[in-house]
């Protein structure tokens, strides 16, 4: 008989390819559930691909037996906030809804441990702007609000049986596998750092500031980047933990220090070696001035310690990676 598989739900697409591909790397047995809304199969690097929704059921309920799944890491979910804002039921069914489905088949077959992707989206627009985990949560659009709902789900299950988790809530996630093999493919991106990069191989004309009147010291917005090995990692870790026993757990994952948007350009010039045709719009609205992680918690709990805490060299993976898939697509035509 098989070890037990790891479901991972939502593996082809960006944050949950990486973790596949260090699961897969360190002997783990993997199945990954995704229904490829906007993953791609060639992102799953290990494991079986099982092409399906997370609010499927009988599906998830038939893999979980079948496999003898222990643990769940599920990064599947929409995850772009104005759309949230203009399709708030996509986001619950999707986001809320299917969460709530996959964890009523988890405890049916006895699942023990649940890895959840969150988002800082949860905090809304904070009092603070170092953040930690026992910050107030008051998400400011449906986005935040989906994942804080099934934060909460998670752990009133939790509490009623014997499921233990790891909710991990990201920060700015950018850059790409440093072996060049995946990374975003986000086909309308909105991100910064990979909206500058499509700019810098000239795939977009330029790209705009959102705001240059912010009260930070060169009156742009300010945010976390953690290299997405980084974060992938983490999740390794956080798994290790449930698997030894370790209590569940809330954990910000972010560097604890940010960078401008102006200095987030500037490196994708540095890297790229050639300026960017930047414009200097108004504010978006929903973005708070300034967003970094207290991320102490993680460092204790888990002893994560990142290893790509430098803005250039996410910015190279992710133009490195922009490069590679600007060719793919010039050869398919
Ligand atoms: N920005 C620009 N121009 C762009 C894109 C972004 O100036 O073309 C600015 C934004 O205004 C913001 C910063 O760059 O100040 C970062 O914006 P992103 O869209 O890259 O990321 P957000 O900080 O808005 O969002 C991230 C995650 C969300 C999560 C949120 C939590 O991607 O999933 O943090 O605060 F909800």
């Amino acid at each position: 008989m098989h070890e037990p598989a790891i479901l991972v739900t939502g593996g082809a697409g960006y944050i949950g390819s990486h973790v596949v591909k260090q699961l897969g790397r360190s002997g783990r047995r993997l199945v990954v559930l995704d229904n490829l809304s906007t993953g791609f199969p060639d992102a799953v690097l290990h494991g079986e691909l099982v092409v399906g929704d997370t609010g499927d059921m009988d599906l998830v309920r038939e893999l979980l037996v079948r496999h003898r799944v222990r643990a769940v890491l599920h990064f599947a979910a929409h995850i772009v906030v104005p759309e949230s804002v203009r399709d708030p039921l996509k986001y619950y069914r999707n986001n809320t809804c299917n969460t709530r489905n996959l964890l009523a088949c988890c405890a049916a077959a006895g699942v023990e441990h649940f890895i959840f992707s969150s988002t800082a989206a949860v905090y809304g627009i904070p009092q603070e702007t170092f953040i930690d985990e026992d910050a107030p949560t008051a998400p400011i659009n449906p986005y935040g609000a989906s994942k804080l709902m099934s934060e909460w789900m998670l752990r009133d299950l939790a509490a009623a049986s014997q499921l233990r988790y790891v909710i991990l809530r990201y920060f700015n996630v950018a850059g790409a596998d440093p072996e060049g093999e995946i990374g975003q493919r986000t086909p309308e991106a909105t991100h910064l750092i990979k909206v500058a990069c499509e700019a810098a191989v000239g795939r977009r004309p330029g790209v705009e500031i959102f705001g240059t009147d912010y009260p930070t010291p060169d009156g742009t917005c300010i945010r976390d980047y953690i290299h997405v090995d980084d974060l992938a990692a983490a999740h390794l870790q956080a798994l290790a933990h449930l698997e030894g026993g370790g209590a569940s757990t809330i954990l910000n994952c972010g560097y604890g220090h940010g960078y401008s948007v102006r200095e987030v350009l500037a490196a994708v010039e540095r890297v790229s070696g050639r300026p960017l045709n930047i414009r200097e719009t108004g504010r978006r609205p929903g973005d708070p001035p300034a967003l970094t992680a207290d991320s102490r918690r993680i460092r204790e709990v888990l002893g994560w310690r990142p290893r790509h805490d430098d803005l250039e060299f996410i910015v190279r993976t992710a133009l490195d990676w922009e490069r590679a898939l600007a060719r793919k697509q010039a050869a398919e035509g």
